[in-house]
């Protein structure tokens, strides 16, 4: 059985002091959930303090993006090698990311080759946007991003990665996707994809996780889906209380 996996995405939210504060306080909540992968994905100058305070801890770290060289002259970027002395995670392919700074499946493929030499899991995220939905491209789409982010890397490697199925519209907006329709794009569009790329055994072993407005009332109804394996929660993620009840919720689904 897969493990469920919780990531708290803060995307640009909290100095370093703010996240000291709201990792004190959700520590011991965190903490006491059992059986869950948790993660947790601060913006870069809170890695390292967030680092400490979660060393001795099961609560993993991740960064919320990358560069795919090893360092150079690439002004503001941040190198594998640099996430990789902190975290053990990176979210990839963020819809954000993909809208607003020129990501790529080119680039998410380069990051995700880039994140695997330096043995951070990536969370590799895809998803549809509103107009796709209503044109009806969700399949298309979700299997080029699929496809673009992971082709040509061993079955045993793809099945140890995190996949997010993220449809756009849900993200920030507090219109979740319905359980039943995320569900049935993980399993016919995404694990079907992985099944035809790397075989059956690889498309199973893969945690997916869905994100977009998951929240401590709609997370359980979202864990109790089949081909669904946890969530990436980004507003949720930011206050202590509502984090851990997700976190609970994983845990009261196994
Ligand atoms: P949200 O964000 O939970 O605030 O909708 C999810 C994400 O972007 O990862």
């Amino acid at each position: 059985m897969r493990k469920p996996f919780v990531a708290g995405n803060w995307k640009m939210h909290k100095t370093v002091e703010e996240a000291r504060l709201l990792v004190a306080e959700m520590l011991a909540g965190l903490q006491a959930v059992a059986g869950v992968e948790k993660v947790l994905c601060p913006p870069f100058p809170a890695l390292l303090p967030v680092a400490a305070m979660l060393m001795g801890t099961e609560i993993g770290l991740g960064a919320q993006n990358m560069h795919w060289e090893e360092e150079g002259a690439f002004t503001g970027e941040v190198s594998p090698r640099m996430v990789a002395e902190f975290a053990r995670y990176v979210i990839l392919g963020h819809s954000e990311r993909r809208a607003y700074f020129g990501e790529t499946d080119e680039t998410v493929h380069r990051k995700v080759a880039a994140a695997l030499k330096h043995d951070l899991v990536p969370i590799v995220c895809v998803g549809e946007t509103l107009a796709e939905r209503e044109a009806g491209a969700t399949e298309a789409v979700i299997t080029r991003q699929v496809r673009g982010a992971l082709a040509g890397f061993p079955p045993e490697t793809v099945a140890a990665m995190v996949l997010a199925y993220e449809p756009v519209w849900a993200i920030g907006t507090g219109k979740a996707a319905t359980p039943e329709e995320a569900n049935r794009v993980v399993k016919d569009h995404i694990r079907a994809t992985l099944a035809e790329m790397f075989g059956a055994e690889a498309a199973q072993a893969v945690r997916v996780l869905y994100g977009g407005s998951v929240k401590p009332h709609n997370a359980a109804d979202f864990f109790a889906q089949p081909d669904i394996d946890g969530a990436l929660v980004g507003g949720a993620s930011l206050k202590a209380a509502s984090f851990v009840a997700i976190a609970e919720a994983a845990a009261a689904g196994l």
